[in-house]
């Protein structure tokens, strides 16, 4: 198999106590000294030294395999060699232009237009934001507030956008934002295709999208207490939400509705974009079309990028209305150069549509013996499972979920948690792991909970 080569050769192989004696004084030293706001090695104490594929070796020489891929922006995995040679190549040039054009800076705005699907092909602008996610979804919706002239938004509950002051105020966890009051104004919420918990008490295969006409309802009625807004911003598959797919025809809906009430639409493909899902965007799994991409994470190639790419018509700005120091980072533009060729030359959409659906039938057959297994769902290599205590009474279980983390974690497979009880055991491994490398891995989770249920 193709990929073989890109990974630790013995993963998983946990050969200390966790962590291990030297991460234990690192992870220590770490909490003394840097900001108490520190996430993920609060609930996974790792300290990685070597990561390769879809495995990292940490200081103590234990290997995990990665089914939580630096929160999906590892899609061409781990120091990928490719990435790493355009990496050195640039720096021996030059790493920083503000935005005075170079090379890799025009190469890749050509990548990004060529790989929009459909009517966007070739037919899209390009803006590179701040270097992370959120600054992509910034100016998403202050290009669009510049558009239209209008100052409110539609976001969608369990999106997250990220963490500056519009994009925060744009994810529905109140957990972010209870202690930040006031959010930017005007910010309105409807109900996303969340299925298992559908806020309208239908059924996923009977229903007639209530969750869409909602939507429409907003828009449509005077008295919804919405002022016609500059744009709604959607995640086309919601990813910290709980990797929630939505039902057929959903996004169509959404898309349909905001074009008839000339609302322009943004697509969050920060998480779901660059082949995560089986293909280059998620949005291509609906034929719906967006007005505004925002892009991030996997767009670097494992180095800090984001972008939004939106139709022409909408190329408003004024000069330098939207500047920025490190509004696209050279080093990171041609670690997404040598990413996109990547993706495109391994045909990597495949490969994660293949395993992912392997590992989603796994995780069905494992839902079918399991008690704390609400619903298993996903699409491509951005893949949940949602506990709960009980299956009848769906009750969340984060307790649970932790566990099946930590438990995880012990065993040598790093996964993530997430929706909105943060109760949703997460997987977004590199989209080069091998089958067996998902296998590995997936036995690990299936031993976990079956332990859990005992
Ligand atoms: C869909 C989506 N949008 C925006 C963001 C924010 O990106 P960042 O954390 O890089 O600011 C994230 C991060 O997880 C995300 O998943």
């Amino acid at each position: 198999m193709k990929f073989d080569d890109l990974h630790h050769e013995e993963g998983p192989s946990i050969v200390t106590d966790l962590p291990g004696p030297k991460s234990k004084g690192i992870l220590k030293r770490q909490l003394e000294i840097e900001g108490s706001a520190l996430s993920y090695p609060k609930s996974i104490p790792v300290v990685m030294e070597e990561g390769k594929g879809a495995t990292i070796k940490d200081i103590d020489g234990n290997i995990f395999i990665d089914f939580f891929g630096g929160a999906g922006v590892l899609a061409v995995g781990h120091c990928n060699p490719v990435i790493i040679e355009a990496v050195r190549e640039q720096q021996d040039k030059i790493t920083h232009t503000l935005d005075f054009p170079t090379e890799i800076r025009l190469t890749l705005i050509e990548k990004i237009r060529e790989i929009m699907p459909g009517k966007l092909k070739n037919n899209v602008k390009i803006q590179f934001g701040g270097p992370t996610g959120s600054d992509a979804v910034e100016s998403a919706i202050k290009l669009a507030k510049y558009y239209t002239n209008r100052h409110s938004l539609i976001a969608f509950e369990g999106g997250y956008h990220g963490q500056t002051a519009g994009a925060m105020t744009l994810t529905s966890g109140s957990f972010y934002k209870e202690k930040y009051l006031p959010m930017i104004p005007e910010v309105h919420f409807v109900p996303y295709a969340y299925c298992y918990r559908c806020p309208f008490h239908k059924n996923r295969d009977t229903c007639d999208l209530e969750c869409a006409a909602f939507y429409e309802h907003i828009l449509d009625d005077p008295h919804s207490g919405v002022v016609k807004p500059a744009a709604s911003i959607i995640e086309p598959i919601q990813g910290e939400g709980g990797s929630i797919v939505p039902p057929k025809n959903y996004l169509k809906n959404i898309e349909n509705i905001s074009r008839e009430y000339e609302v322009p639409i943004i697509f969050d493909e920060i998480q779901s974009g660059f082949c995560r899902t089986g293909k280059m965007f998620s949005f291509e799994h609906s034929g719906a079309i967006p007005d505004i991409i925002t892009l991030s994470k996997a767009l670097g190639g494992g180095f800090p990028l984001s972008a939004i790419a939106y139709h022409e018509d909408l190329d408003v700005w004024k000069k330098a209305s939207h500047i920025g120091t490190f509004r696209g980072n050279v080093t990171a533009m041609a670690a997404a150069s040598a990413s996109i060729d990547f993706m495109l030359e391994n045909n990597l959409a495949e490969h994660a549509k293949m395993i992912g659906s392997k590992m989603l039938k796994r995780f069905e057959k494992i839902e079918k013996d399991s008690d704390i297994i609400g619903e298993v769902r996903g699409k491509g290599l951005m893949l949940g499972i949602e506990i709960v205590e009980n299956k009848e009474t769906k009750k969340p279980s984060s307790k649970l979920a932790s566990a099946i983390r930590t438990e995880s974690f012990k065993r040598g497979v790093l996964i993530e948690i997430g929706g909105h009880y943060d109760n949703v055991a997460r997987f977004l491994p590199p989209l080069v792991i091998t089958k067996e490398l998902a296998e590995a891995g997936t036995t690990v989770i299936e031993e976990v909970i079956a332990n859990l249920q005992q």
